[in-house]
């Protein structure tokens, strides 16, 4: 049966992507289907997850499935598939496995899905988007990596914590790659329109902006086997929200850049306006000379894991 809902495919049924799903339908944005390659898992995770309906209240249908005819004409793709991080090991480690993983995946979207908005989410970020965009042909509007969102409430949480106060008056920015150059913006965070450098000494925010800049890693060590995904699969869907609902909400997203902050031909975290067309626009902040070189130093690192995908495409 044909239905008016908005369909949300979430590609990887593993623990960001269950999140993901699983926050979507208690919001009721639309249909969900969970895809991934292993047998079972995704229909026994989709089961579960619509058993919950009449509990969360809920109405959207989950399906879970291991064909890709079942992600037909999907409005949003969510890609997780792929390797997390293990204790010790780098974002750039996953590269080439998670390379492969996401170039299949996108493929097969694209056969059954006409103009589909992507977010992806699997690791490294900025190159796996970057190698999504090229594979799927998607304009640069259509095409987005999640890690910003995420990156700002790890400080927005350290920020609510340190002063004591509720993490939901606190407002953060946090631009650059998804990796330890990223750029927590200090003199854009804010705690209810106050800016935190008038809130804080300038040692304390150092040691937040160093822990937002090894978040990540800070779960992992601690997890032990696999990494951070009730804030990841939460961030998502903030972004996915935005775009149903047409929010038109200014957020920190992986964007496609033609010559803003400097740089072209990359995938990077700048604010960006979402909505239902998907990136409205990149919003250019003025920055400070020493804000635009922390800037230039994590493009430079995105530019490298970049290359490294052209070359892996090149070689195929
Ligand atoms: P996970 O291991 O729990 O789930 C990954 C799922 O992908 C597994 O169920 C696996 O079977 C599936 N998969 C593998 N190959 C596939 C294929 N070809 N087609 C369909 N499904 C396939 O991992 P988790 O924790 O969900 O993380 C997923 C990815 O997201 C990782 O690369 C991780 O590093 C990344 N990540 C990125 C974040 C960000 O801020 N951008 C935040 C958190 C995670
Ligand atoms: C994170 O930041 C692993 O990239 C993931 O938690």
């Amino acid at each position: 049966m044909s239905s008016t809902r908005n369909k949300i495919t979430v590609v990887g049924a593993g623990q960001v992507g269950t999140t993901v799903a699983q926050l979507a339908a208690y919001k009721n944005l639309g249909n969900v289907v969970l895809i991934d390659i292993v047998p079972g898992f995704p229909q026994g995770k989709a089961l579960d997850l619509q058993e919950s309906g009449c509990l969360q209240v809920f109405d959207s249908l989950i399906t879970g499935t291991n064909d890709y005819k079942d992600t037909a004409d999907s409005d949003i793709v969510v890609i997780t598939a792929g390797l997390p991080r293990k204790p010790g090991m780098s974002r750039e480690d996953l590269l080439a496995t998670n390379a492969k993983i996401v170039r299949s995946v996108t493929e097969e979207i694209m056969k059954y899905s006409r103009n589909p908005i992507i977010i992806v989410v699997s690791n490294p970020l900025d190159a796996m988007v970057y190698l999504a965009k090229k594979v799927s042909g998607l304009g640069k509007d259509r095409i987005m990596g999640m890690a910003g969102v995420l990156d700002a409430a790890r400080l927005r949480t350290f920020v609510a914590l340190e002063l004591g106060c509720s993490q939901t008056d606190v407002d953060a920015m946090v631009l650059g790659g998804h990796g330890d150059s990223m750029v927590p913006m200090p003199r854009y965070t804010t705690v209810s329109g106050i800016p935190i450098t008038e809130l804080m000494e300038p040692g304390v925010i150092d040691q937040l902006v160093d822990r937002t800049r090894k978040g990540g890693a800070e779960i992992v060590q601690l997890l032990k086997n696999g990494s951070a995904f009730m804030a990841p699969g939460a961030s998502v869907v903030k972004m996915v929200e935005a775009i149903l609902k047409d929010n038109r909400r200014i957020l920190p997203c992986t964007a496609y850049l033609e010559g803003e902050y400097g740089w072209s031909s990359i995938f990077f975290g700048v604010p960006v306006q979402i909505g239902i067309h998907g990136i409205e626009k990149v919003i250019e902040l003025k920055l400070t000379e020493a804000e635009q070189a922390a800037l230039d130093t994590s493009a430079k690192e995105v530019k490298k894991t970049i290359n490294e995908v052209d070359t892996l495409l090149d070689k195929n």
